[in-house]
């Protein structure tokens, strides 16, 4: 996905555009752009790379632009390598535009506009659409944007500028987010509210099929056929600080020590005398006593935390869980029925794949429970139920706080299916929900020493590829552990499941290669401890994550990080912490954009 902005009002725009897109960086940072509109002209600055390695540049050699409306852009490229003539705004000196998503049909298009006498400078999709604004402009910019989204097929988000129409800012969608700020006398355009925190807390939220034409007095916004359409303001929760450092040297390490506030504030919220409630989203017992399975379904780690769910509800509730990413879920014809329900997880509530995903299970008939972090998000809004996570804004590619409180959400749906099926009485549903409730300062304990995690990180850094293993929910939780080693510190590895080694894998042990064996399940742990020593014995240099109180010999591993114990069931929300943070010191030890790691953005918003 991508960062658009757009700003219209009193001030001089350029670097409140900047300004505002330093804050969607972590949606996509291949390059960078401007577009603004100077002494009737459309005057645009961009270049490769990020902000402040490309576009600040740039700006630095193009002088000072006078302007008060302007468009940007960060980039997460899909068509056209990141390079200067990709980058974004994209148009001519009539239209200029800036977008996130995929024009699917871009070739036909492209093709047809050729043979009208265009010529294309980009490799971008991008530029079909552009073009195609400009060759259905005829003086009116809503009619010309009506007409191209008509022919355009795909996922866009788009913010345009017209030269004919220099105090105007002009926005359309289609799935890809995007909101409309509401200033005093100024008005923005951003994909998400965490651009404009600074500037303004309230927002149109634009749906599919609407176009807002901005000035810096408001928005009017109207549909494809030109019916105006009264949108609701809305008001941002957070406050500028929760999407700052906060003194932390990245983002992802603010963010895992917010993680015991994240969970206090996702699972209070939802528990009402001692048992989970789900009130708020209509989710009845009586619901949960028809379905005949329970899917969960979502990307990455979101998908990860799905897991853990799985392994909670199945073994308490004795409720049949499927999890499957979003990817192959909507592609596999998949065995769903009205009986079921379906599970969406979603930090951004805007990742593709797991949207179309909620799309398929809308259309089988199955109940939808989205379970989404951004308020208003496409898939909160798409999903027959919502129970939003209270993390805050997650700015950190690298997903944690996220994940930790979808993982501690499942935990209250697992004690309510299993309540609601009779599988539990309400005094041991409470037992539960209070043990649930102690995790919080078990976390925070993790944290009040994190040389054990530098020290283990340490020894990665050189690792050309590495193993976790684990058996149950160790095993689902070593998924999540090496996610988060591959995507910011680029280091090689795979989760597998401890006792399946032998049957292959273990031949890839070779002297010294690291392993992180997570050893938390006690009812396992001999069986893991035995792996443990069938890696050690060949070489491998084996890293331990096991509870406090659980002893392991040297034997079995060369390094133990011991964690606060707990039951079984509830030590993934424990041994996440080192998980997290071993990779977070293997990325800072490589020199890695722990925040921004390459190839990544924040959500994908495309497939
Ligand atoms: C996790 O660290 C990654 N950033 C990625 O796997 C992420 O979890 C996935 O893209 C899903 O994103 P979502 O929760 O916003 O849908
Ligand atoms: N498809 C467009 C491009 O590759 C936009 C990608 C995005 O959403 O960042 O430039």
């Amino acid at each position: 996905m991508c960062g658009i902005v757009g700003y219209t009002g009193k001030k001089q725009c350029r670097d409140i555009l900047v300004n505002s897109l330093r804050k969607l960086e972590y949606r996509g940072y291949d390059s960078a752009g401007i577009a603004v509109m100077e002494d009737g002209h459309i005057k645009t600055v961009k270049a490769k790379g990020k902000i402040n390695d490309g576009l600040i540049v740039k700006l630095s050699e193009s002088g000072e632009l006078n302007a008060v409306t302007g468009i940007g852009h960060t980039r997460w490229a899909t068509h056209g390598e990141p390079s200067d003539i990709n980058s974004h705004p994209i148009g001519n000196s009539r239209v200029s535009i800036v977008h996130n998503g995929i024009i699917e049909n871009y070739r036909k298009l492209k093709n047809f506009l050729i043979g009208k006498g265009y010529k294309f400078e980009s490799e971008t999709d991008t530029e079909a659409a552009a073009k195609l604004i400009d060759y259905y402009y005829n003086g009116d910019p809503v009619d010309a944007i009506s007409k191209a989204v008509t022919d355009i097929e795909g996922a866009y988000s788009l913010g345009i500028i017209f030269r004919d129409f220099p105090d105007m800012i002009y926005a359309v969608r289609k799935d890809s987010p995007l909101i409309v700020g509401i200033g005093d006398g100024e008005m923005y355009i951003a994909s998400d509210m965490t651009a404009l925190l600074e500037y303004t807390k309230k927002y149109y939220l634009l749906d599919t099929g609407e176009i807002a034409s901005i000035s810096a007095k408001g928005a009017v916004i109207c549909d494809l056929h030109g019916n105006k359409i009264n949108k609701e303001v809305q008001t941002a929760t957070w406050d500028v600080s929760e999407a700052e450092k906060g003194g932390f040297e990245h983002f992802m390490l603010k963010e895992i020590h917010e993680q015991p506030a994240a969970v206090r504030k996702t699972i209070s919220p939802r528990i009402k005398d001692g048992l989970p409630c789900f009130d708020e989203c209509g989710l009845t017992d009586e619901m949960i006593r028809g379905y005949k399975h329970i899917y969960i379904i979502a990307c990455g780690s979101a998908m990860h935390a799905g897991l853990i769910g799985k392994y909670i509800i199945e073994s308490l509730a004795r409720t049949p869980v499927i999890v499957d990413i979003a990817s192959e879920f909507r592609y596999r014809n998949p065995l769903l029925t009205a009986d079921d329900l379906v599970v969406i997880v979603s930090q951004s509530g805007e990742t593709a794949d797991t949207k179309a995903a909620l799309e398929l299970a809308n259309e089988v008939g199955a109940d939808t429970l989205a379970l989404v972090n951004v308020v208003g998000s496409s898939i909160a809004r798409e999903a027959k139920m919502v129970m939003y996570t209270y993390a805050g804004p997650e700015i950190s590619v690298a997903s944690t706080k996220a994940y930790m409180v979808q993982s501690a959400f499942m935990y209250l749906l697992a004690f309510r299916v299993a309540l609601a099926r009779g599988r539990i009485t309400e005094e041991e549903c409470r037992e539960l929900v209070a043990k649930l409730e102690t995790m919080p300062d078990l976390i925070a304990e993790c944290l009040s020493d994190l040389d054990p995690y530098r020290r283990s990180a340490s020894r990665l850094v050189g690792a050309d590829s590495l193993l976790y293993i684990g058996r149950g929910l160790d095993y689902a939780l070593s998924m999540e552990g090496s996610l988060k080693l591959k995507e910011i510190s680029y280091i090689h590895s795979e989760s597998y499941a401890a006792g399946e080694l032998k049957h292959g894998t273990i031949s890839l042990i070779d002297d010294g290669m690291p392993v992180i064996a997570v050893a938390t399940q006690r009812d396992l742990l001999a069986k893991t401890i035995s792996n443990m020593r069938e890696v050690k014995t060949r070489g491998a240099y084996v890293i331990a994550v096991c509870p406090k109180g659980v002893s392991i010999d040297s034997e079995s591993a060369d390094d133990i990080i011991e964690i606060p114990s707990a039951d079984d069931m509830f030590m993934p929300l424990v041994a996440v912490v080192p998980l997290q943070l071993v990779a977070y010191y293997a990325s800072v030890l490589r020199g890695n954009d722990v925040d921004k790691p390459r190839n990544l953005a924040k959500s994908v918003t495309v497939e």
